[in-house]
């Protein structure tokens, strides 16, 4: 969603901001801008379309200037255009701000201020909120720093804004509340980001922003307050982040490179916590809190999207191993209910970003009513992990591509190492059970480096021949279940062609109507207590002339019959296939959407981090 970039120091701001700009592209957005103080006025472009579209639209024009904000703005309130992309520059003229958020109670600010007199040129929330400090700024004749913290004591809805005045030249005014920020300190120079990766080739010390601080940012000083006018110590972090990271390395895209990165990242995630030869788990996260999940009445999960997929398998895996009840919910449906929760449950938030606006609001609100909150996060600083009581960080490293992957492996690790480690507490499993599968979980790099080696070439082809569908059926029963939900889900985001993920006996009861000989049906069919029920489920789909494409155990001698497409996993226990089945699912929707000559990493419409609502 909207990315923002800010700097301040001795360099010519405008190459940073754009190549800022560039690495905030995966986030997803609709139109650029970028605002230059040069001299004593303010130099605004804008433009509806990519980073290198405002680039290609500077041209020659001049971009001197030592202090510049910019943005890429994903359209909320009115459609992508140039007269509503950021930034925005106030009617007297004298200031230009960019915003990542919503104002909830914009209409009526701008009623109020249209009474004044003022007038919009765009449709934006945004620009109401610039012209309402601006107002209040020339009407009590304060400083801007004073008149933002007027402002945003009457504001509700989540902000993060950036702004420049043609009056305080070096100087940069930036607030949050519900989305990210980030300032990097350099020497004699800021730089500011909706996360770190615009100023990693610069600097690796960063202060992440609270909600209620307002920064104010010049060269030599970074000055952090609260709304009441208090300072603030900024507490400098070293970013522990290379700039390969971020980085394509020689893939074609960077969710190729991700899919490719998960032998790695997966043992990343179990590094240092699971030692499968000496049976143990060491999870310092959730020492301070493990005898609250212990004794929890309820672990409620809550996600959105692929990370709810995930709180999915960890509810199979937690209730077969621990024997405690866990529910999972959508964080959007949850902060909006009235969920019932007291202080004996543990609410486990599953997040790549760690700044999805529902997760987060969900999190506050159970936190409220005494919820323990316990985060399964992976980017290091960010709102949830802060939150969180406590948690535990899935180490995937930095995903650009905005379709998860990596990510999603990494966070099943993770719950499957909680999932072990609390029922080895609890005395819920066998002492050879539980070596059992830390020895599993130890050996599945290894098995994913194998799908990546023997099988990409089969689900190219698979991709090749099936890349017209106009729809897709995928089918799994147990644990491979939100395996079939996240294969389906990643088709749709990668090739735009729709999909449905199902619990396959649960296709009789509506899905079945759909299925002819145009549609495709992934099974997730790896061997496990179902693999005699799912074959018929497969054999009904043949039966009615479907097409099966089959995800199986190596040595299946029984599918291979059946299906039209095979491809082949490794044999693991059932409670850790989905880390092992899932990437044949990936690869698949990776390959339809090249053939469809689609832009896989910034599928339309889609924003890496969800930070408004
Ligand atoms: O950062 P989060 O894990 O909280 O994000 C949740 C979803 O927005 C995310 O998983 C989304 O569904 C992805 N695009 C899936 O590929």
């Amino acid at each position: 969603m909207c990315g923002i970039v800010g700097y301040t120091g001795k360099r010519q701001a405008y190459p940073i901001v754009i190549d800022g700009l560039k690495k905030l592209e995966y986030r997803g957005y609709d139109s650029a801008g970028i605002a230059l103080q040069q001299d004593d006025q303010l130099t605004l472009y804008k433009k509806a379309g990519k980073v290198k579209d405002l680039e290609h639209f500077i041209g020659e024009r001049s971009t001197d200037g030592l202090t510049a904000i910019g943005h890429t703005r994903w359209a909320t309130h009115g459609e992508p255009s140039d007269h509503n992309a950021h930034p925005h520059l106030s009617q007297s003229g004298q200031l230009a701000m960019i915003h990542n958020g919503i104002i909830e109670n914009y209409a009526q600010l701008k009623s109020e201020l249209e009474k004044e007199g003022y007038r919009f040129k765009s449709e934006t929330d945004s620009e109401v909120l610039l012209n309402f400090i601006d107002d209040i700024r020339l009407k009590n004749q304060c400083g801007l720093e004073e008149a933002i913290r007027i402002a945003l004591k009457r504001v509700t809805g989540a902000y993060v804004i950036l702004l420049i005045d043609e009056s305080q030249p070096q100087t940069i005014f930036a607030a949050r509340k519900g989305s990210p920020l980030v300032i990097g300190i350099g020497a004699d120079e800021h730089f500011l980001g909706s996360d770190a990766s615009p100023m990693l080739a610069y600097t690796k010390e960063v202060v992440y922003i609270n909600d209620y601080e307002l920064a104010i940012v010049r060269p030599d000083e970074l000055v952090l307050k609260n709304l009441g006018n208090e300072r603030i110590t900024p507490y400098v972090q070293k970013l522990d982040l290379e700039l390969a990271a971020i980085e394509k390395g020689g893939y074609d895209h960077f969710m190729l490179k991700e899919i490719f990165e998960q032998p790695l990242t997966i043992a990343d995630s179990f590094r240092g916590r699971l030692d499968a030869a000496e049976a143990r788990i060491v999870l310092s996260g959730i020492d301070a809190i493990e005898e609250k999940l212990l004794n929890a009445r309820r672990i409620i999960i809550v996600a959105c999207g692929t990370s709810w997929h995930a709180g999915l398998v960890a509810e199979y895996v937690i209730e077969e191993l621990c024997r405690i009840n866990v529910e999972v919910e959508y964080a959007s449906e949850f902060r909006y209910r009235n969920p019932v929760i007291s202080s004996d449950d543990v609410i486990v938030a599953i997040s790549q970003s760690g700044e999805t606006a529902d997760t987060l609001v969900a999190l506050e609100r159970a936190k409220e009513q005494g919820a323990t909150i316990f985060g399964v996060v992976n980017v290091v600083g960010s709102s949830i992990s802060r939150i969180a009581h406590a948690g535990c960080y899935t180490h995937a490293g930095p995903e650009i591509g905005v379709a998860s992957t990596k990510a999603y492996t990494a966070q099943l690790t993770v719950l499957m190492l909680i999932a072990l480690k609390l029922a080895k507490a609890k005395g819920t499993i066998t002492p050879e059970r539980f070596k059992e599968l830390c020895q599993e979980l130890d050996a599945i790099p290894n098995k994913v480096q194998q799908v990546l080696k023997d099988q990409v070439e089969r689900i190219k082809a698979i991709a090749e021949k099936y890349k017209d569908a106009r729809s897709m059926l995928y089918l799994g029963r147990g644990y491979n279940f939100p395996t079939a939900l996240e294969g389906a889900l990643k088709l749709k985001e990668i090739s735009y062609i729709h999909a449905e993920g199902y619990p396959a006996a649960e296709m009789k009861h509506g899905p079945i109507a759909l299925v002819d000989e145009d549609l495709p049906v992934v099974f997730v069919a790896s061997r496990d207590t179902y693999h005699e029920k799912i074959v018929s489920n497969m054999q009904e789909i043949k039966a009615r002339k479907g097409k099966v494409l089959a995800v199986v155990t190596e040595g299946d001698e029984i599918t291979p019959n059946i299906a039209d497409e095979v491809i082949w996993v490794p044999q693991t226990d059932e409670l850790i296939a989905p880390l092992l089945t899932v990437v044949p699912l990936q690869l698949l929707s990776y390959y339809i959407g090249v053939y469809r000559g689609l832009d896989v990493d910034r599928p339309r419409n889609l924003a890496k981090s969800v930070t408004v609502e």
